[in-house]
């Protein structure tokens, strides 16, 4: 091996390695944009989705809850919940219904927020959806 590195070399490491990486990030972005609209599940906004989530923001949910990992980490995740109750809106519901269950020890406990039946309904179907949203398998696991 050369014991000098002159200034060829380390012109064409220079270029070479912008050019690698140009080239790269095209490829990624190409990528991307190619298979967006495979992820587009926007069809299934329906008028109660778009309830729930006003429903969502108005209680601010997220101040205690991550939704797709943004949020706050006092209480469990809710982008899966509708898979970790079952597929069903209606243990959801029944959860938010039941609450709180104080006294166990050491275990948080979530607040009433006296929803009408159709906030219900509507919370449910935006945790349906957002659980059908493709996220690439994340999180890795049903507990959140
Ligand atoms: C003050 C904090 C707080 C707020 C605000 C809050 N939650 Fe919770 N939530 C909790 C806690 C704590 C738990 C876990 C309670 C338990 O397991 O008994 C929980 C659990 C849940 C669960 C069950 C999750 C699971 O995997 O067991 C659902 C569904 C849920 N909350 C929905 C909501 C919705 C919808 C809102 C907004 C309307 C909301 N939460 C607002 C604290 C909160």
């Amino acid at each position: 091996m050369s014991e000098i590195f002159s200034k060829s070399m380390a012109r064409n490491i220079y270029f070479g390695g912008s050019a690698f990486f140009i080239f790269l990030f095209l490829g990624l972005t190409w990528h991307t944009v190619k298979v967006l609209p495979e992820t587009d599940n926007s069809a299934a906004l329906t008028e109660e989705v778009i309830l729930g989530k006003k429903v969502w923001e108005d209680n601010n949910c997220i101040g205690c809850h991550t939704l797709l990992g943004e949020g706050a980490y006092f209480a469990p995740e809710l982008g899966n919940v509708y898979k970790r109750f079952g597929n069903s809106t209606e243990a959801i519901k029944g959860f938010i219904k039941s609450r709180p269950v104080n006294g166990i020890p050491g275990r948080r406990s979530m607040p009433q927020f006296n929803l009408s039946e159709e906030e219900l309904n509507a919370i449910a179907e935006f945790l349906k959806y957002s659980s059908e949203i493709d996220t690439s398998n994340w999180p890795p696991n049903i507990q959140g």
